[in-house]
Order: C-alpha cells, then structure tokens, then sequence
C-alpha cells in the first residue's frame, strides 16, 4: 500500500510525516511519535481513554485515521504545560487527586481543558454531562467534578490577576 505524506501541528510542532492511508491516529501517536498518554483500553471508541484535542475539540484517536488530521492540529497530553510547570488542569487533577490507576486521566483531562476553552465556568451538571463520554473505574467521576471545578477556579483566579 502507497504511504501519504501528512502535515499536522503537534503540540505546537508542525511534523511532517509518512503513514500508510490506513494507519489508525492511536497507532501513529504511540507507535509513530511515542506519545504514549494516551492509552488504549476498549479500542472502539466507547471509553475515551484515547481521548486527543483535534483543533481543539476531543476526539477518539483509536477510531479516526491518521490522515484526518492532515492539516490540523492536535494536542496530546504531553502537550499541557510549559516551562516545567503543570496545566491548571493538571494541577486541579493533582490537587484533588482525581486519578487512582491513572488510565483514563490523560483522557479526562483533555476532556476538561476542551470543556472549559468553550465554558470557563461550567455548572456541575455541565460538568457531569461533558465527562459522561469517558469511563473512570476507578473514582466514582466526584474528585474528577470537583478536579474541574478547580481547575475553572485557577484559570479565572490566572485570568483576573493578568
Ligand atoms: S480506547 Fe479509544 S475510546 Fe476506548
Ligand atoms: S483513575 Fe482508574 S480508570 Fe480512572
């Protein structure tokens, strides 16, 4: 099978890169790139463990072709944070220790970031019903609310004090 060339923005780093027209967006992060964040679990699209940010909106990178981001950008957990320093999101996480085995964590929390991009102050129900297309085991999805509504808290205490 022919290659294709795809030209995408990862994590703020235009790649160039080679893939067979078939090569599933999970495989080329992982396997390609060795952005290993995000994890496989059901494979099918059904638990968001996957979970990456396509132009900013999350997606399920075990269910979309590689070639779908040809041109775009995507961000992947290893692309939160600067200088050393965590996301807000990734310190709410910490801060309410919203993760136990930590699997679907990556997901979840580029799950919030897209959540809260389009809705700094989210009401819990919002909330609930954002996360609902990602599977926690392990927390019983409480710390991951209030992990949320943390994280909202510190972008608008950042925002206010700029
Ligand atoms: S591993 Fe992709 S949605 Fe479950
Ligand atoms: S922390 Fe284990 S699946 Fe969510």
């Amino acid at each position: 099978m022919d290659s294709i060339m795809l030209d995408i923005e990862i994590n703020g780093e235009r790649r160039t890169i080679e893939a067979a027209p078939n090569l599933m967006l999970i495989d080329l992060l992982r396997d390609g790139l060795h952005l290993k964040g995000a994890q496989v679990a059901c494979d099918a699209g059904v638990c968001g463990a996957c979970t990456v940010l396509l132009d900013r909106a999350p997606i399920s990178a075990c269910t979309t072709f590689a070639f779908v981001a040809d041109g775009r950008a995507l961000t992947t957990i290893e692309g939160l944070g600067a200088n050393g320093a965590l996301d807000p999101v990734q310190e709410a996480f910490k801060a309410k220790s919203a993760f136990q085995c930590g699997f679907c964590t990556p997901g979840m929390i580029l799950l919030a970031k897209a959540l809260l991009a389009e809705n700094p102050s989210p009401s819990r129900t919002q909330i609930r019903a954002h996360i609902s297309a990602n599977i926690c085991r392990c927390t019983g999805y409480q710390m991951i609310i209030e992990a949320i509504e943390d994280a909202a808290a510190r972008m608008a205490a950042a925002a206010g004090g700029q």
